[in-house]
């Protein structure tokens, strides 16, 4: 069992279907670089305790540096023999380094911490990439939102017209939402940035190496507290996946607005060619793939997230082979996001909205109900009795076919006497718009407002 990192007390190799099952360098290969960069910061406490010296220390560095080179040009790569990133890394460092100060490397650490180590590395750096990625929609809707600051829409609950809001709250809704998922990954991060390495397999290191010196070499706060707790944990893994879930749910929110809006029947958007698809038989069809593929995709990224659950929910502490399962979930994430948020940046920033058909239906369905009522309320109205007179003037409406601003002064008079001349004031969607002026309110000196509120936020990450 040439280059196994445990074959001392075996009589003979793996079975050949054992080495299949357990290998694991086809997902994991692409943490070599944070491996190699874990050996460094390793060979160096190793040397500060004693451990290898100044010369074995630089001969290390310098064949970790050879190594990696070689890795990143692809000219060193897994064997089908390499069981994990680990031990090929460890055989492509004794070919370089020779077998006595290769062979010295390994001591005081386990793949257990390693592994728990590398794999918090690597998803910080891909926080920041979907991060950036999450922000691009964030200032896509924004970019749109400031195209559009005093432009109607129809406002819907349970897909009905319910009051006129402005596009530019609408999309702004999305806004705070994708941002709000960028603040939990920057809160994440708080929990992530501390370093199980010098946890050893389970109980940590009798060599005196000091895991704070390597926790900040590898850019971490500090190292674990507890070493059963850095190798057996990973609630930091599955909360990075809750968070990815959730940004793929809110996306996938808006992309169903995007294929709704994108049809004959709505005719709220047209999508830009770039960001749209045809098909192979019928000529006329422009199609929302990518809305599409982020609706479908955010199904698989909530599998992601509760495979890793599954995976967790029956483990006694501390490592367990089963954690092996614990990375093509959140890369499967991570991959999926980073080639999905661009497309969809580019599809927000980019979509057309029909502002005149938008501002023609926000009034309709009885839209402006609300503010009848509302505006009885403030003549001194009881809101009981106000909702009962709107709904009123509604039926009326309804069965005479007409619109509330269609009514005379006689027909609101015969629905009530409180229904003065003076309703009409709130019968426009303007009129609508500008009363609902408190914070969060879609008026547009209040959107304005949280507009500049969503910079702030923006600017504070
Ligand atoms: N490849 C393993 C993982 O991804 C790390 C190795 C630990 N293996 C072991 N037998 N203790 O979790």
């Amino acid at each position: 069992n040439e280059g196994a990192l445990w074959g001392g007390r075996f009589a003979g190799g793996p079975a050949d279907a054992l080495a299949e099952l357990s290998r694991s360098t086809q997902f994991d290969w692409r943490l070599a670089p944070y491996d190699i960069a874990g050996s460094r910061a390793h060979a160096r406490v190793l040397h500060t305790a004693g451990l290898l010296d100044a010369d074995e220390l630089t001969a290390m560095i310098d064949a970790l540096d050879r190594l990696e080179a070689d890795v990143r040009s692809g000219a060193y790569a897994p064997a089908p023999s390499d069981e994990d990133v680990h031990g090929c890394l460890e055989r492509g460092l004794i070919e370089r380094a020779g077998a006595r100060l290769g062979g010295k490397l390994r001591a005081g650490r386990s793949r257990n911490d390693q592994i728990a180590t590398l794999g918090r590395m690597y998803l910080r750096d891909h926080a920041s990439i979907v991060a950036r990625n999450l922000l691009d929609v964030v200032r896509a809707l924004i970019a749109q939102a400031r195209r559009h600051p005093n432009a109607p829409m129809p406002g819907r609950t349970h897909l009905q017209h319910a009051q006129p809001v402005l596009l530019s709250h609408h999309l702004l809704a999305h806004a705070w939402a994708v941002l709000r998922d960028v603040q939990r990954l920057v809160d994440w991060d708080r929990r992530a940035a501390v370093s199980p390495y010098g946890s050893g397999a389970l109980a940590g290191s009798s060599l005196g190496l000091d895991p704070n010196a390597v926790a900040s070499e590898l850019g971490f706060d500090s190292a674990v507290y507890n070493s059963i707790d850095g190798t057996a944990s990973r609630d930091v893994y599955a909360e990075f996946a809750w968070v990815c879930a959730m940004a793929a749910v809110d996306v996938s929110r808006m992309s169903e607005e995007v294929t709704t809006w994108a049809t004959k029947e709505f005719s709220f958007v047209t999508l830009d060619d770039a960001f749209s698809t045809g098909s192979s038989i019928m000529p006329q069809k422009k199609n929302p793939d990518v809305a599409e593929l982020a609706r479908g995709k955010a199904g698989r990224l909530i599998g992601d997230l509760t495979g890793l659950l599954a995976a967790l929910k029956g483990l006694p502490l501390a490592y367990n082979r089963d954690l092996q399962e614990d990375k093509e979930p959140v890369f499967d994430a991570i991959d999926q996001l980073e080639v999905l948020l661009p497309a969809v940046a580019g599809m927000m920033a980019t979509l057309e909205f029909h502002t005149e058909r938008l501002a023609e239906l926000a009034p309709q369905g009885f839209a402006l109900a609300t503010d009848v009522a509302e505006w009885l309320v403030r003549q001194g109205v009881p809101f009981r009795e106000a909702h009962e007179i709107s709904g009123a003037a509604v039926r009326f409406c309804e069965e005479h076919g007409s619109e509330l601003w269609d009514l005379t002064d006689e027909q609101f008079a015969a629905i009530s006497e409180n229904l003065t001349p003076g309703v009409r004031e709130v019968l426009t969607v303007q009129g609508s718009l500008a009363s609902r002026s408190s914070q969060g309110g879609t008026a547009p000196d209040a959107v304005a407002r949280q507009l500049a509120e969503l910079e702030r936020q923006l600017a504070q990450l």
